[in-house]
């Protein structure tokens, strides 16, 4: 929110629309090629030109101001103070640079430092722009001081109306007034800035706030939906969307939001996992496949054969929304699995009975249901019908190896790698069907192979249960995941003054990178150094890390028993869903804790007795009936639960998003090792080890819910009320319990 003030002005018409290369005038070649990087948001491109022009101009304050400005708007405040004090050096008065350097101290959280710099200065000048009013209201709002925040607001306001001061004026809203009166200001901030799509975001955020009603978030998806539509390409606009649909289900159809949704899924930045529910939900109601749906609990094979006929005929077989989704979505409704069941199982008797009514459309569609079922890991039951049509087909496609239709089919059951030698492979790349399939399935696990021996291992495995755990994990990563949310733009962590410092963190037992990596992506002043047993994970995760560019991960191979031999020392742990499966979890945090500094900050991850009642039921009848813990006892598991959800003992288990695919429901079920706790067992186990309790990541919802049976906020780190409070919602910590505790010994 920094606000910087640049010099010289880049107003000039003629320099903000000629080209560059065809000026003669270096002064204004300069400053074209300036405003044409600043268009272009290239900000590294400007800052090269500008330090291209300091050469000529070494002593030019009003230059060095503007490289600084640019370093600010990179958040890099180093930069921007060894060119500001260079410009102050040579022009003290002038306001614009002080306002600057006032600014590094705002980047820094210095907010009383740069309160104090702005103050001083106006004491003897009247500041004449808003920038600088700005820059006090932002000093005022950090520290809490909304009313003067808002005095300095109306100053502003009064010198010149700024997009920024009026989300500021949103933002002190909410603080001083709540999420409603906000929202009115942001309606109103509207009017006076219709085209400001920052401010759509802003009210969408608004309505969401607290425990908003379904018409408040719907209000808040439009907003948001708005800007999407006015920048597609906006990442936080992307990530928002996801964030206010991640938990609502569509009640009907509605184009509109298909074409929002179908958008959002394809950007980068954005975890697919949270848009499934309502990309489901859409997806269920969608024009053509309501009727089928409508019929599904007596759907048999030839009914939904025949349902394949309409909907391609309608032309919504292969509608962009549906293909989209099952390329990119994982699945999470017993409905939408029994329908792709019996279409694959229908696709697979029609080849064999009759090709020839297998048309382009088909194959579009099988293609995309071929990659669902790869994200699922071949999680739908395959009957003894279809074992038999699959074995004649296999033996067809032996003797038509080049026969694409019969390669689709087999590839809903089965890998390629499974189907293809390596000869065969290169024959298929120049078919864009099976362009996803070849990368995801033939070309990422070549990679995470290549990439297995360089991962170093830092200690033995010596414990009996670390070693089934990693025989587990070897065989099945966890989780098999595909995208992560980011904004693009990483923030800072401030854990201690020295802003340049390099904070220290472990993930202990890191599994496939998803949270190495959303860590790394949150804030970009951490070393992580991420290990985990199962070296097959490490390798998912050493592939992702590269494929999103990251440098400041290291993976390694350990066990968390023995990393007591480590010399390094941490300013944060995290370990989220692990030590609970080791044989003496207690074992296991007592070493991480020799590995914390003091003062360090925890972040741990443990199952809660209360709410995995349903899964340790689930993990009964998976142990009475004795299900293998291979893919093909968890397809039986899934196929008998699904069969009889009231009747089932594990029935419960089909709400739970793990159960629909195999990694995620053999850790989910059927683990080798798991230990569950309560909140009084947590509580002594952080009270006898001198951690301070400092919060749960929890959403929204239940931490309202919370406050309204422990107002004012003075309980929200008491582990007593929040037991009670679990003790009345029992599925509060489905998610297990995710804490923060720091040590303070
Ligand atoms: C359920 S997964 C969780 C992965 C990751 N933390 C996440 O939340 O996505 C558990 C992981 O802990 C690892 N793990 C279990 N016991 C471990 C141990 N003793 N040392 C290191 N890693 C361990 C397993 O290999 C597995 O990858």
């Amino acid at each position: 929110l920094v606000r910087a003030a640049q010099t010289p002005p880049l107003r000039p018409v003629d320099v903000i629309d000629a080209d560059p290369v065809a000026l003669d005038d270096p002064e204004q070649k300069f400053l074209a090629a300036i405003v044409l990087a600043l268009r272009e948001q290239n900000t590294d491109n400007a800052i090269a030109h500008a330090l291209a022009h300091l050469t000529a101009h070494p002593k030019n304050p009003a230059l060095l101001n503007l490289i600084g400005a640019l370093y600010l708007q990179k958040q890099d405040d180093r930069s921007a103070e060894k060119y500001l004090i260079q410009a102050s050096r040579i022009a003290p008065q002038d306001p614009k640079i002080i306002n600057n350097l006032a600014c590094v101290a705002l980047l820094r959280r210095s907010y009383k430092l740069a309160a104090t710099q702005l103050a001083a200065w106006s004491r003897k000048h009247a500041p004449g722009f808003a920038e600088y009013y700005y820059n006090m209201a932002l000093a005022a709002f950090e520290q809490d001081d909304h009313q003067a925040a808002e005095t300095y607001i109306d100053l502003a306001d009064g010198l010149e109306h700024l997009v920024d001061t009026a989300v500021l004026r949103v933002l002190n809203s909410y603080k001083q007034f709540g999420a409603e009166a906000a929202e009115a200001v942001a309606t109103q901030m509207l009017e006076r800035f219709p085209n400001a799509v920052i401010l759509y975001f802003y009210r969408g955020g608004m309505r969401t706030m607290g425990q908003p009603s379904r018409t408040k978030i719907l209000e808040a998806i439009l907003d948001i939906s708005h800007a999407i539509r006015l920048e597609p390409q906006n990442r936080y606009f992307a990530l928002a969307y996801t964030f206010f649909v991640k938990n609502i289900g569509f009640e009907d159809y509605n184009a509109d939001q298909a074409g929002i949704l179908g958008q959002v899924i394809t950007m980068p930045g954005v975890d697919l996992v949270m848009l499934a529910n309502p990309w489901q939900t859409l997806f269920v109601k969608s024009p053509g496949w309501r009727d089928v749906f409508d019929q599904i609990e007596t759907l048999d094979l030839e009914a939904a054969n025949a349902a394949i006929y309409t909907l391609k005929a309608d032309g919504h077989l292969t509608a962009p929304f549906v293909l989209n989704g099952l390329r990119t979505m994982p699945l999470r409704f017993a409905h939408c699995e029994k329908l792709l069941a019996l279409f694959r199982q229908a696709y697979l008797n029609r080849t064999l009975a009759a090709p020839e009514t297998i048309d382009d459309a088909d194959r579009a569609f099988m293609a995309a249901l071929g990659c669902l079922c790869h994200t699922n890991e071949y999680a739908f039951y395959v009957s003894a019908d279809e074992t038999s049509a699959l074995e004649q087909t296999m033996a067809q496609f032996k003797s038509k190896p080049r026969d694409l239709t019969m390669l689709l089919v087999l590839n809903m059951y089965e890998p390629l790698t499974n189907l293809l030698n390596e000869a065969a492979i290169g024959d298929w790349r120049d078919q864009p069907l099976l362009t996803q399939a070849i990368r995801q399935q033939i070309d990422e696990p070549a990679q995470e192979r290549a990439l297995m021996p360089t991962i170093p291992t830092l200690t033995p495995i010596n414990d009996d249960v670390s070693k089934m755990v990693e025989a587990m994990y070897m065989e099945n990563p966890y989780p098999a995941w595909k995208s992560v949310n980011h904004s693009g733009n990483t923030d800072h962590l401030f854990l201690d003054p020295d802003r340049n410092r390099r904070i220290q963190v472990l993930i202990a037992g890191c599994g496939t990178g998803h949270h190495a990596i959303s860590t790394a992506l949150m804030y970009r002043n951490l070393q992580i150094m991420a290990i985990d047993l199962s070296k097959r994970s490490l390798a998912y995760a050493k592939r992702k890390t590269e494929e999103i560019g990251l440098s400041n991960i290291e993976y390694a191979q350990a066990d968390i028993l023995e990393l007591g031999s480590l010399k390094q020392r941490f300013d944060v742990i995290e370990s989220v869903g692990v030590l609970h499966h080791l044989a003496d979890p207690l074992k296991g945090l007592d070493v991480l804790l020799g590995l914390l500094k003091s003062r360090g900050l925890f972040r741990l991850g443990l199952y809660s007795e209360t709410a995995r009642a349903a899964m340790v039921a689930a993990r009964q009848a998976v142990a009475d009936m004795g299900y293998a813990s291979t893919p093909e006892g968890i397809r039986q598991f899934r196929h008998d639960v699904l069969n009889n959800p009231t009747t089932h003992p594990a029935a419960k288990i089909i709400l739970s998003g793990d159960f629909y695919g195999i990694s995620v429901c053999r850790d989910l079920v059927f683990h080798v090792q798991e230990t569950r706790y309560s909140l009084p067992q947590i509580s002594e186990i952080l009270r006898t080890r001198g951690l301070a309790f400092r919060g749960f990541s929890l959403d929204h919802g239940p931490m309202e819910d919370f406050r309204k049976m422990y107002p004012g906020g003075q309980d929200d780190h008491n582990l007593d009320a929040w037991h009670k409070f679990e003790q009345n919602n029992p599925d509060t910590f489905a998610n297990m319990y995710q804490f923060w505790a720091q040590k303070i010994t």
